[in-house]
């Protein structure tokens, strides 16, 4: 497999940024979903007045690959443009993306400078023991 292109990523992410909706946090996000045919969907962070529903740029873009019947990813970048040092996916992203992408996929992350962070899915969420639950619980049904 090609190695993701971890700043082209970035600069993707930092495109999706621009159409955060952050008016609350006035903290955008964008993140560049790299999927295995080789596309990349874009999400940002879109908040409500109701706090709580805020949904990170992250999930926008899990969210919209999947809608769009894509479900085998290569790696993720996030980009958070205010911010002077890079910011790393929540908890509730690393448990989102988990769903989807293999443990050892390269997670990249960057704020407005150019230091770039990489890690993986299983850095991210390490001991991570279902991660393979909806598959061996498809399995089971089989048998
Ligand atoms: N946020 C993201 O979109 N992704 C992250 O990795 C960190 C946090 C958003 C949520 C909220 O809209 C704003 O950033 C401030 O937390």
């Amino acid at each position: 497999m090609l190695q993701p292109d971890a700043r082209a990523l970035i600069a993707q992410a930092r495109e999706a940024a621009r159409f955060s909706y952050s008016p609350y946090s006035g903290f955008p996000v964008g993140a560049a979903l790299l999927c295995d045919d080789g596309s990349v969907i874009l999400g940002t962070n879109v908040e409500n007045r109701s706090y709580g529903l805020a949904n990170c740029a992250e999930r926008s873009a899990l969210f919209a690959a999947v809608s769009r019947g894509k479900r085998t990813f290569t790696a993720i970048a996030v980009a958070c443009p205010r911010s002077d040092v890079p910011v790393s996916p929540c908890g509730a992203c690393r448990q989102a993306l988990s769903e989807f992408c293999p443990p050892g996929m390269p997670v990249y992350y960057a704020g407005s400078g150019d230091q770039l962070v990489e890690t993986t899915i299983e850095g991210l969420l390490p001991n991570d023991s279902l991660h393979d639950l909806a598959k061996e619980n498809a399995a089971r049904k089989k048998a």
